[in-house]
């Protein structure tokens, strides 16, 4: 009795040290989160402000008028600030980065471009990647942690006769995003996740919509592929989480949750969960991404410059090599069904609302 009275008030203390610890850790801590308007980007800072009351938060994007009206909605914390930046202005993103400690990079510039801007989107993104490192540097940020995309660069290898690349130009272009990120002063931590499921996730969206609307399917060769999908709120656990470990400093991790599936079985799954009678897969194989994304824009609603990268990477197989996040940050991730569920329940939460 006096032995689990000791035990229980032991609990309590090592409670209390616990969010002593946590206060004093990010006590005076200023943390940037770029991409704060975006899918990846404001669940974070949902989850920062929630998980980080002693830090301030300075959420980054180039229209805060927007990202006000979106933040006020979702969460109540004082701490939550807006700075206004575009990252291809040196003086704008160095003003944005002073006296910063993390800075969690979240930017790509595929949104909204037309199909013939489309291909610049590398030339952008290499030059967002090389004005952050080099305003980082110069404000002594300690830390940067980004998200690219989960592929394996196998270099010099060819998939085609032709010497077409292994890897998609959105996935050679988030490698590039990450090793100019890694050319700053402050301890990059990349963190590399294949397919992210989530209420406004593009991934989810296609998903979605292709299961939903379509009684027969016409597919091209990339749905034979496999892939890592990863819930929403196992990667925002990571990028959270990743603050308070030393370990994942100036490291690379691949993320991926538990079912290593094709995109025939994630939609053959998704079908399962809604109840819905799947009927056929028609397999075409000459159907090349840029079509499927033209094709995918006709019966969703998601853009074609959205979806293209979405499905070049979805070409590429995408599983997790290296498990080692597991060991430093151990979570109980969430099944592809499980990651549907959140997804829908979030949508029927916000439809309430
Ligand atoms: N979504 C996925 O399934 C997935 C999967 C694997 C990896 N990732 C990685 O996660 C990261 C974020 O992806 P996401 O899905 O959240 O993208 P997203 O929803 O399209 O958001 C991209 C953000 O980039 C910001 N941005 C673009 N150009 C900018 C500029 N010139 N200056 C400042 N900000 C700029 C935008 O901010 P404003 O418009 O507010 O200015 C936007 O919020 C990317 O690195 C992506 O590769 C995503």
């Amino acid at each position: 009795m006096f032995l689990s009275f000791s035990t229980f008030d032991n609990i309590l203390l090592f409670i209390h040290i616990c969010n002593t610890v946590n206060i004093y850790f990010y006590r005076m801590m200023k943390i940037l989160v770029t991409g704060a308007g975006g899918f990846i980007g404001s669940n974070l800072v949902s989850r920062l402000s929630f998980a980080t009351k002693d830090a301030e938060i300075v959420c980054m994007t180039r229209n805060a008028e927007k990202l006000k009206k979106k933040i006020s909605n979702n969460n109540n914390n004082s701490n939550v600030k807006i700075v206004e930046a575009n990252v291809m202005d040196y003086v704008q993103i160095k003003d944005a980065l002073s006296e910063i400690d993390t800075a969690y990079y979240l930017i790509h510039s595929m949104e909204g471009v037309s199909a013939k801007e489309w291909k610049k989107f590398a030339e952008k993104d290499r030059k967002a990647a090389e004005n952050f490192a080099k305003a980082a540097t110069e404000c002594k940020v300690k830390r940067i942690i980004y998200l690219g995309g989960l592929i394996h660069e196998e270099k010099g290898i060819t998939n085609s006769k032709r010497g077409q690349s292994k890897i998609s130009e959105h996935m050679q272009s988030r490698i590039e995003v990450g090793n100019i990120l890694k050319t700053s002063s402050a301890k990059v931590t990349i963190f590399r996740a294949a397919v992210i499921l989530g209420k406004d996730g593009a991934s989810y969206k296609m998903l979605r919509y292709l299961v939903e609307r379509l009684p027969v399917m016409v597919c091209p060769k990339w749905v034979l592929t496999n892939s890592q999908p990863i819930s929403i709120d196992d990667v925002i656990t990571y990028l959270v989480k990743s603050i308070e470990k030393e370990e994942t400093e100036g490291r690379e991790f691949d993320i991926g949750g538990p079912d290593t599936l094709r995109y025939i079985d994630m939609m053959r799954r998704y079908a399962k969960v809604i109840n819905k009678k799947f009927l056929k897969i028609i397999i075409i194989p000459f159907l090349t991404p840029r079509l499927s994304s033209y094709w995918v824009e006709l019966i969703t609603p998601t853009k074609a410059s959205l979806v293209r990268p979405l499905i070049e990477s979805l070409k590429y197989e995408a599983v997790v090599r290296d498990n080692s996040i597991k060991k430093i940050i151990p979570i109980k991730l969430k099944t592809f069904e499980e990651a549907i569920i959140a997804a829908k329940a979030k949508e029927d939460e916000d439809k309430e609302n």
